[in-house]
């Protein structure tokens, strides 16, 4: 693939603006096995793609075909890319993330479903449209772990409505937890196999107790890594985009 091609893949940029940065010096490259990175000032330039490093103006980045990302998400920031209140968090990615082409403009990755803006941890982000389908359908059921922290002292009648089924306001049909662990006396882990609006927050509600903080720590086989500080992002390895298929 040409340079200005790759690097326009990455996000960095209209492909005016790659060719660009790679005329004026600020692109090295280090192809899969080379011993180290070179600058190319020809944007034409043809390189395999894969295992490809770049360093755009200072930025090492490794080529990446789709993009699949996963954060912790700090307390205080919003899943939108147009927030009302709140920071977004998109603004916790590098530009590239936020500007990768996807079905021709460049609209960058999207957020795997959406946590409320006081609710912390695991958010994994895409620009793989078939993957965010994927693991945000209702069908296939992708079990999610919450850690939720209640105001009032869970009880085992709680417990038992929770993995029961209880009835929200929008639909008769009950919703159920498909596992409920007490962790402490105002701790449980609730795994959750839907993603309806509020809902750990309305299902706490509905059995009487009152959530006071929210944490996902897992999604399907991928746990929040306990070395990935709020607010810090990181690429997924393949061995955890394999936990997520
Ligand atoms: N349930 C909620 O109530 N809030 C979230 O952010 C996620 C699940």
């Amino acid at each position: 693939m040409q340079l200005q091609e790759i690097l326009y893949s990455q996000g960095f940029g209209t492909r005016r603006v790659c060719a660009g940065l790679i005329q004026q010096g600020w692109v090295s490259v280090q192809a899969a096995g080379a011993p180290e990175l070179g600058v190319c000032l020809n944007p034409a330039q043809d390189f395999d793609e894969r295992g490809l490093l770049l360093r755009v103006q200072g930025q090492d980045w490794p080529y990446q075909a789709k993009a699949y990302v996963i954060l912790n998400k700090p307390v205080g920031t919003e899943c939108s890319q147009r927030p009302s209140a709140y920071p977004s968090v998109y603004t916790l990615l590098p530009g590239p993330l936020r500007q990768r082409p996807t079905r021709g403009s460049l609209s960058g990755v999207q957020a795997v479903g959406r946590l409320d803006q006081d609710t912390t941890g695991l958010l994994l982000l895409s620009d793989d449209g078939q993957f965010i389908h994927r693991m945000s359908s209702p069908k296939r059921h992708v079990p999610k772990v919450y850690q939720v922290r209640v105001r009032h002292a869970i009880d085992g009648t709680q417990i038992e409505r929770l993995l029961a089924g209880v009835v929200l306001d929008d639909d008769p049909k009950p919703v159920r937890a498909a596992a409920c662990v007490q962790a402490d006396a105002n701790r449980i882990d609730l795994t959750l196999t839907e993603g309806k609006y509020h809902q750990v927050k309305r299902m706490i509600a509905a059995v009487g107790n009152r959530v006071e903080a929210l944490h996902r720590s897992r999604i399907g086989g991928l746990e929040l890594p306990e070395d990935l500080a709020p607010g810090q992002w990181r690429w997924l390895r393949p061995q955890e985009l394999e936990l997520l298929k």
